[in-house]
């Protein structure tokens, strides 16, 4: 078979992938909201069809399909010995509870609110710099949280999933970071999930967790942090260090620029740490999570106006 026939067929598959695309997400979308995994967990680690339908109150049938398409994608495994599935590294993610879980982050993606901008993503794409979550939805995504205090809580709640994550990440691999800073504030903070990790994992630390108004009288009380209310292109409250994650990616350069004059403005001039923790797109280099940060590179088209991923190419920033 020639080089061009075997493409052509890999092609012939493939594309059937994105016609059935939205079938991962929405699949796992609804294990999670039947609790399959914590059903799965709370019956022992194994568990028949029949009780599994019964535990979450579905058809054996309609069940059925749903678990063959998990099974085959790697979430839980049917061991023939005894007809019983169990969880898999992959559908203990999506516990609706556990500290590792991403569930709150897949619902929140999943949601008819973030899902409704890429269908304008075609439009969004021939008029750079014009927001597509505004032209779904007539508000940008921060106005439209504060009149929408359940998407918000969504959206917090799935950043806080995210936040818990990455915050052990960066305090394993970079806590040498947080030495001998006496307070920190973070910038764009949501719910304090991040600031309540780090100063959890750094004791010494005073937290001041920064954010919106709506955002942070609707966030829980977190030993060590302090919740203040505020607009970060106005003023950032004054700490040792400012710490800003996943805020950069939402914003344009001149925007990026205006933030982080005042996250300087907050800090003392020595050391003048301003900390930030983003999705870097490297050009040319090998990355398990490329696909990964591709689509977040998108996801900011359709969601904000100006925001995007970091591209590192060999040259410079992009
Ligand atoms: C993508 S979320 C990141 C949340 C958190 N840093 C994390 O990584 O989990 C961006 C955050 O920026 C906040 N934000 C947006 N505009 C803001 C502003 N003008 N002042 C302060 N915070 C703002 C949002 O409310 C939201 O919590």
């Amino acid at each position: 078979m020639d080089v061009k026939s075997i493409k052509e067929e890999k092609a012939e598959v493939e594309i059937w992938q994105y016609v059935f695309g939205f079938t991962p997400m929405a699949v796992v979308k609804c294990a999670i909201e039947l609790e399959i995994a914590d059903a799965v967990e709370s019956r022992g680690g194994a568990v028949s069809l029949p009780d599994l339908a019964s535990a979450v109150a579905c058809s054996p049938s309609a069940l059925g399909r749903i678990m063959r398409y998990l099974t085959h994608r790697g979430f839980f495994e049917l061991h023939e010995s005894t007809n019983q599935y169990s969880n898999t590294p992959l559908s203990l993610l999506i516990l609706k509870s556990g500290a590792n879980s991403l569930a709150p982050l897949l619902v929140m993606e999943a949601s008819p609110t973030m899902l409704a901008p890429w269908h304008g993503l075609g439009a969004r794409a021939s008029r750079d710099g014009s927001s597509g979550f505004k032209a779904a939805h007539g508000e940008e995504i921060w106005e439209f949280g504060s009149q929408n205090p359940a998407q918000s809580k969504l959206f917090n709640d799935g950043m806080a999933s995210h936040a818990r994550r990455a915050v052990s990440e960066i305090v394993e691999r970079y806590g040498g970071v947080f030495e001998g800073i006496g307070s920190l504030v973070d910038v764009g903070g949501g719910d304090g999930t991040a600031l309540r990790c780090i100063v959890e994992a750094c004791p010494w630390i005073r937290g001041i967790n920064y954010d919106l108004p709506h955002v942070v009288s609707a966030a829980q009380q977190r030993q060590g942090v302090e919740h203040v209310a505020g607009d970060m292109f106005e003023h950032v409250p004054k700490a040792d260090a400012a710490f800003i994650m996943w805020v950069l990616h939402d914003w344009s350069d001149d925007e990026c620029v205006q933030i982080l004059t005042k996250c300087r403005e907050a800090v003392p001039k020595e050391p003048g740490k301003v900390i930030i923790a983003e999705a870097v797109i490297f050009e040319g280099e090998e990355d398990k999570y490329r696909d990964v940060k591709l689509a977040l590179g998108v996801a900011m088209l359709s969601h904000t106006d100006k925001g995007k991923e970091i591209g590192l190419l060999k040259s410079g920033i992009s």
